[in-house]
């Protein structure tokens, strides 16, 4: 059985005195949850103030990004030993650090590594464009982020691997995929690419999430879809009442199931 996870992605927003008050206002209430793991990927900036504000909590705490050596001259970046004791989870090769800072499968796959060595848990992001959604590349595009992201990653490290399939399309738009057609790209695309490399048993292992506008009127129908083990959500996390809805309203959706 998959625990579904339900990750708040930031992004660029907040300062620390935001997120501290944050992180109190959610720490009692998801604490008490059962059937769902919840977590908060915030900048680097905010990660250790966050960790003191949710210390004694089961609360995931993720960076956005980090680089895969442990330290040198690499102005600006964060390394896997600086994310150590204060994160426990690190988003990896989202499509924004694809679409406006270079990343690639191989960089994505070289991060996700790192994360491994680290004993980070990785949430390594794919998913298709419009255009290539609407050329109906969406399958052979998906399926090659996933060979290139899992490139030389034994099946045992990769069942500790969340994969979030969000599609660019539907990232921070309103508009979500469909609950079939997310689940049926995770099930038939995400999935099986991961069957394909390490068998059905661990590909049965590896949480996926889904992400693009998911928000507290669609979660419940999405997450009621048996490949959907959670999601990676945006805008609609950013808000403690919001972030805590979308937790309790995975955890019934997936009792249910
Ligand atoms: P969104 O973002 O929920 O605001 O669409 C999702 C993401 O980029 O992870």
């Amino acid at each position: 059985m998959r625990t579904p996870f339900l990750a708040g992605n930031w992004k660029m927003f907040k300062t620390v005195s935001e997120a501290v008050a944050f992180a109190e206002a959610v720490k009692g209430p998801l604490s008490m949850l059962k059937g769902v793991e919840c977590g908060i990927c915030a900048s680097a900036v905010l990660l250790h103030p966050l960790s003191l504000a949710l210390k004694g909590s089961s609360i995931h705490l993720g960076a956005q990004n980090m680089y895969w050596e442990k330290e040198g001259a690499f102005t600006g970046e964060t390394s896997p030993v600086m994310l150590g004791g204060i994160a426990d989870c690190v988003i990896i090769g989202h499509s924004e650090r694809r679409q406006y800072f270079g990343e690639t499968d191989e960089t994505v796959n070289r991060k996700l590594k790192a994360a491994l060595a680290h004993s980070l848990m990785p949430i390594v992001c794919v998913g298709e464009s419009l255009a290539q959604n609407q050329a109906g590349e969406t399958e052979a595009f998906v399926s090659g982020q996933i060979k290139g992201a899992f490139a030389d990653i034994s099946a045992e490290q990769a069942a500790g691997i969340v994969v979030a399939y969000e599609p660019i399309w539907a990232i921070g738009t309103g508009l979500a995929a469909t609950s079939e057609d997310a689940n049926r790209i995770i099930g038939q695309v995400v999935r099986a690419t991961l069957a394909g490399l390490y068998g059905k048993d661990v590909a049965g292992q590896i949480r996926i999430q889904y992400g693009g506008s998911v928000n507290t009127g669609n979660v419940a129908e999405l997450m009621s879809q048996p490949e959907i083990d959670g999601g990676l959500v945006g805008g609609a996390s950013l808000k403690p009442e919001g972030f805590i809805a979308l937790c309790e309203a995975t955890a019934q959706a997936k009792s249910k199931g």
